[in-house]
């Protein structure tokens, strides 16, 4: 890496291959220095339409030094899906894409799955890199491999663990970020940061981190949790154990986007889902404090959304979880901050009372 740039690389080493990720304010101007370009025949950009008319220029000016075809993307849930895919497919096959080609992703969550998708399935899977532009795909989506897209049946059916080779996390590119999107990204920053990523828990704690504002902490927020979510990651790609703890507050908060058609973020569903399976952990042994200071966390960034719901209908969707086991809904729970339990069972009167208590404080 050439030394101007202020950045800071980890690379993560999971057992199907490793990935090299690269931190730092501004860093995509440098992307040149940042891949090894010349070592694939078709180098091709998978771009969200949104952040093109935002960053235009520069996302041109440094494809343009990699030799980087464009293809544009209206990045919606309802494109990223299996039959949108083909015309991809088709995409590819026409710019002569063969194995040795590379896609990148340049966008938010959907699209990094999106393109991670299209790579782990072109010709039995081509080498991709990420460059996530959202908090919530710079801290989550874009590490750890999982690419899917949706079927009408249900989201993220289809799909495969396909790790990218390079992910380059600029945070620039937060200058932009609509503040929906923030909550979602903090949302799951403070998610690693409960369950473990106790330095970013310190700056959480501390308010040193706020909605809209792209600085020093956060820089060192975003550092934490990709780090914090890389080394979940390198224990267990595959998701057979320790990776599930990444699914705290996803019980309840799936099952809440479910209720809901899928109107509110996720972001705020998994909000909802961490205060829920926050009280039921109190209640079955975590430190009352701890609860307290979860729910103060959540609502001092107000990510917590007034609504209303049938607790027996939220109790209904939670069977459906493709986490579940035999139809047996299962929890992460804490013992306490910082320390999430796996695979844990709730009798449903707590289920419903910890439900109860969230249309009760809201
Ligand atoms: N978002 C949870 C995971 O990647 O495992």
């Amino acid at each position: 890496m050439d030394s101007k740039i202020n950045s800071e690389t980890i690379v993560a080493h999971y057992s199907s291959k490793q990935s090299t990720i690269t931190i730092g304010h501004g860093i995509f101007n440098f992307l040149v220095c940042l891949l090894p370009y010349s070592k694939w025949d078709v180098i091709g950009a998978i771009i969200s339409d949104r952040v093109y008319l935002l960053h235009r220029q520069t996302i041109d000016d440094s494809l343009q030094e990699i030799n980087a075809c464009i293809k544009g993307y209206d990045d919606t849930e309802y494109n990223k899906s299996y039959a949108y895919a083909e015309n991809y497919f088709n995409y590819l096959l026409h710019n002569q894409f063969s194995r040795k080609s590379l896609l990148i992703g340049i966008g938010g969550g959907v699209t990094t799955d999106f393109t991670g998708y299209l790579a782990s399935s072109y010709m039995r899977g081509i080498d991709v890199v990420y460059v996530p532009t959202t908090l919530l795909a710079m801290v989550d989506a874009s590490i750890g491999g999982k690419v899917a897209v949706n079927i009408e049946a249900g989201k993220n059916i289809i799909g495969h663990f396909h790790q990218p080779d390079y992910i380059i996390v600029d945070t620039g590119f937060l200058t932009t970020l609509p503040v929906e999107e923030w909550q979602c990204g903090m949302s799951e920053a403070i998610k690693h940061a409960i369950i473990g990523d106790s330095s970013s828990l310190n700056l959480f704690l501390k308010r040193e981190v706020s909605i809209g504002n792209v600085n020093e902490s956060l820089y060192h927020c975003v550092k934490n949790s990709v780090c914090f979510k890389a080394n979940i990651v390198e224990q267990d790609e595959f998701e057979k154990n320790i990776r599930s703890i990444l699914n705290y507050g996803h019980t309840v908060g799936h099952a809440i986007e479910s209720v809901f058609h899928y109107t509110l973020s996720h972001g705020e569903a998994v909000a909802v889902g961490m205060l829920v399976e926050s009280y039921i952990s109190m209640k079955m042994g975590m430190p009352q404090e701890d609860f307290e200071l979860i729910k103060e966390l959540l609502l001092y960034y107000k990510l917590l959304p007034n609504i209303s719901f049938s607790t027996s209908d939220i109790i209904d969707h939670m069977q459906y979880d493709k986490k579940n086991i035999k139809g047996t809904i299962l929890f992460v729970l804490l013992e306490k901050l910082g320390k999430p339990v796996i695979g844990k069972e709730v009798p449903g009167t707590l289920i419903t009372e910890a439900l109860n208590y969230y249309l009760t404080m809201v």
